[in-house]
């Protein structure tokens, strides 16, 4: 059974779409597609069913990262039977999951930006600013993707 990571934030259009792409590439060029599954959702339902947000796929393809065969889901609460690891992108992120939770989760709840090595704690909304907003997600999805990884792999050696 691979080991199944779920990215969560509020729309699934803008950071959990971007760290979904950029980790499953990841995991694809590491060779570890069969060990490890990536998926993405958000917490609200606005959404569902959309591609992400435009200023996000554009700013994720000039780092060659190509996210528009992503489609936007909500989180479900079959999620929490499925998932082992599930990293939210903020603290609002957090608390919504903590209460949906089902008791029987055993798995990890927990921020993304816990793996990265950056002073943040959360990865901030872009949805209402400019394209830094966007280049900001990158950098720090980036970042603990990396991290995640090195986890990933000590957990699975
Ligand atoms: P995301 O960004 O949570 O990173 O996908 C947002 C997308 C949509 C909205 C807020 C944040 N919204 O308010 O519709």
């Amino acid at each position: 059974m691979p080991v199944k990571i779920l990215f969560v934030c509020l729309g699934n259009i803008c950071r959990s779409p971007t760290a979904h792409g950029i980790f499953e590439k990841m995991i694809a060029d590491a060779g570890l597609q069969e060990l490890i599954m990536v998926d993405s959702a958000g917490t609200g339902d606005w959404h569902i069913g959309k591609s992400p947000d435009p200023r996000a796929r554009e700013a994720a393809l000039s780092r060659n990262h190509d996210l528009s065969r992503l489609v936007a889901r909500q989180v479900r609460p079959e999620d929490f039977l499925e998932f082992d690891y599930i990293l939210a992108m903020d603290k609002q992120n957090l608390w919504d999951l903590k209460a949906m939770a089902l008791p029987e989760f055993s798995g990890r709840l927990e921020l993304f930006l816990e793996y990265g090595s950056s002073d943040l704690e959360e990865v901030p909304d872009p949805y209402s600013g400019g394209r830094e907003g966007f280049e900001q997600v990158l950098d720090l999805v980036e970042d603990a993707a990396q991290g995640l990884l090195v986890h990933l792999r000590e957990q699975l050696s």
